[in-house]
């Protein structure tokens, strides 16, 4: 997109003044744009999850966003949120009985066995969203463990390869934006890219990180 795209103006903005840092989910705070969360409502209502995996809790204001409005659509919906840590995470959030947090690296064998359980336990299709650590590296190896879980019909989703200059800060270093371009050179025919949901209201956190497993 043209860096005099309206749209491209309006996500600068909103990333180099932090508004996605002020979001907030009935009150707990989430890092999103908050178009990508209308997105993902629109997304979770068509698919019907019985699982949301999100790799990245911090306040977990995202992962209250998934277990409210995913319930509204599946009431059997579950959510595991995976992080290194959970001191930041919002009572409210802990409260959630359809929230499970699990700490421990996304990338981790443990994190691995414990969506195995899950899909056995809730059978039906799974939305993930990768917004942990952001460098090339992590993703490719959180995208590289998924092969063994992920089957035809789910969703994955990719957050922030917006950094690195896709527009926004650039000279970050290699992000999800590198690690999705390396993973299709070695996979191509892993997902189908979902350009109509990544083009629809102009920009977009997760750009080329909208996968349909075919
Ligand atoms: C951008 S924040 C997540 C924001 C949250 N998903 C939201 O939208 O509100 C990234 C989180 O990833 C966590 N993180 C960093 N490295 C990780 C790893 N190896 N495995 C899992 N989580 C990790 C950090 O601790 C941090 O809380």
């Amino acid at each position: 997109m043209s860096d005099r795209h309206p749209a491209e103006a309006y996500h600068r903005w909103y990333y180099d003044t932090e508004v996605w840092e002020g979001v907030s989910f009935l009150g707990v705070t989430t890092n999103k744009s908050v178009s990508d969360m209308w997105n993902y409502q629109e997304i979770l209502s068509e698919l019907r999850p019985s699982l949301v995996i999100e790799f990245g809790t911090r306040f977990g204001g995202s992962a209250l966003y998934f277990s409210v409005i995913g319930r509204a659509i599946n009431p059997d919906l579950k959510v595991l949120s995976v992080d290194i840590h959970h001191h930041e995470v919002f009572p409210r959030v802990h409260e959630d009985p359809a929230i499970r947090l699990v700490t421990n690296s996304s990338t981790s064998p443990e994190v691995l066995e414990i969506i195995r359980q899950m899909r056995g336990q809730n059978p039906g299709r799974v939305f993930f969203i990768l917004d942990s650590d952001h460098s090339r590296d992590h993703v490719l190896a959180e995208l590289e463990q998924l092969r063994r879980v992920v089957e035809s019909g789910d969703y994955v989703v990719v957050e922030d390869g917006n950094i690195n200059g896709h527009p926004v800060l650039p000279g970050w270093g290699e992000g999800p934006t590198e690690a999705l371009e390396a993973y299709f050179e070695r996979y191509p025919a892993d997902y189908v890219r979902d350009e109509d949901r990544e083009a629809k209201f102009g920009f977009t956190f997760a750009p080329s990180g909208f996968l349909v497993k075919p």
